[in-house]
């Protein structure tokens, strides 16, 4: 089961990330969580290599999380695509983490 796995915890409810997607902060490290279909959730780091916005106070879009200042969309992989296609990241791209559902609630693998 993987609930128990060393490590895992729940970091939101379901219906939480389905209304938007969430920051969660886990040992100090911030995550946002987002639903990419109904029954799939996506965990990565909250903030943008581009220029360091939080990525959970953007939106989802056909299963990707938009960053709320250039558009840059994100998968559930972390990684990213630019509008035009143009990549010039500030910083490193979002590490994404295993998640899953466990009754009502998203839960993930959130290492250090
Ligand atoms: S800060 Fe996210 S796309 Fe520019």
């Amino acid at each position: 089961m993987k609930q128990a796995l060393t490590g895992s915890r729940a970091l939101c409810t379901v219906s939480a990330a389905l209304d938007a997607p969430q920051r969660v902060v886990c040992d100090g490290r911030a995550v946002v969580v987002w639903m990419v279909e109904d029954d799939r959730p996506a965990v990565i780091d909250d903030r943008c290599p581009h220029g360091n916005a939080r990525l959970s106070d953007g939106y989802v879009l056909y299963g990707r999380i938009v960053c709320p200042l250039h558009m840059w969309t994100f998968g559930a992989d972390g990684r990213a695509q630019a509008p035009g296609g143009r990549m010039e990241a500030a910083g490193p791209m979002p590490r994404s983490y295993e998640s899953w559902i466990s009754g009502d609630e998203v839960w993930a693998r959130v290492d250090g």
